[in-house]
């Protein structure tokens, strides 16, 4: 069994309509059924353009959208199943890397009460110096110098920031990240330095982790498996080597295709 199981996932959105009557007017098949599995310890490159639907696919998976229908298992536990109540528990187990980290980090708070916050989640009763060790020893794993523990976001480069937002993402000990797009908007120097934290990252804590972007030379950096996603479906899943090298799907070597080359 795998750590993570998609099993024929399908989230649509309705939308309602009507003079009089409300009525549904409009089904959008975000997701039209998916069916994927991860390993523990697994990176999964998720690609496709945008529109796809590879954040409601990703949305789902964490259960921040319940699926229309289809199964999703992590760890040994059905998701699906889960009651309203219990979903909400479970959140702490999917942490995520957003494309922005300035807009996703509070400018309000220090490194410190960022940190501080995100830890007490999953360790209430933390506090004083085992908070304060805590907090230094994540900053530590994602190469941020102690010394910054009181600044605030803007007192950052766009890369230190990301750090920020990545150890914040591991504070509460996630079962699963996903990040989506964590590195578009960042400099093509800073890029690789934030993507090799992830691969030490993934080598250190054996995290496992759902990769999304539409960067297929960044997915093939990184991932071990690539999943090519178009309108709601994955056309293409296989290890990153083989859909570079021999890709099968049309859509996949459109993409492929839309790869800048160094002359
Ligand atoms: N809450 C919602 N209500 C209605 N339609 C939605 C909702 N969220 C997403 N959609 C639609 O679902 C489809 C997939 O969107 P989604 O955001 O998952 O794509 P994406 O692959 O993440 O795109 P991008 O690369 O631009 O982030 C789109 O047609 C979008 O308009
Ligand atoms: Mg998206």
């Amino acid at each position: 069994m795998s750590f993570l199981e998609l099993q024929d996932i399908h989230t649509h959105f309705t939308k309602k309509g009507g003079l009089i009557f409300q009525k549904d007017v409009e089904t959008v098949k975000a997701v039209n059924g998916v069916t994927l599995s991860v390993k523990k310890g697994e990176i999964l490159g998720l690609v496709g353009e945008s529109g796809c639907g590879k954040s409601t696919l990703s949305r789902t998976v964490m259960q921040l959208i319940r699926p229309t229908s289809g199964k999703i298992v992590l760890d040994g536990e059905v998701l699906t199943d889960l009651r309203p109540a219990d979903v909400r528990m479970r959140r702490l187990d999917f942490q995520m890397i957003f494309q922005d980290p300035y807009a996703s980090l509070n400018p309000r708070m220090t490194v410190y009460s960022t940190l501080a916050e995100a830890i007490k989640q999953r360790h209430p009763d933390l506090k004083g110096e085992d908070l304060t060790a805590a907090i230094i020893k994540l900053m530590d794993t994602v190469g941020l110098d102690p010394r910054f523990i009181r600044k605030y976001p803007h007192e950052f480069s766009g890369g230190q920031r990301q750090r920020i937002a990545i150890a914040r993402a591991l504070a509460p000990e996630p079962k699963l990240i996903i990040a989506d797009e964590p590195v578009s908007a960042l400099d093509v120097s800073i890029q690789s330095q934030i993507l090799n934290l992830l691969l030490d990252l993934r080598k250190t804590l054996d995290l496992t982790m759902i990769f999304i972007s539409h960067d297929l030379s960044v997915v093939r950096y990184l991932a071990d498996n690539i999943a090519v996603m178009h309108s709601g479906v994955i056309v293409e899943y296989g290890d990153s080597e083989t859909i570079f090298n021999s890709p099968q799907d049309d859509y996949t070597r459109t993409l492929l295709a839309a790869i800048p080359h160094l002359a």
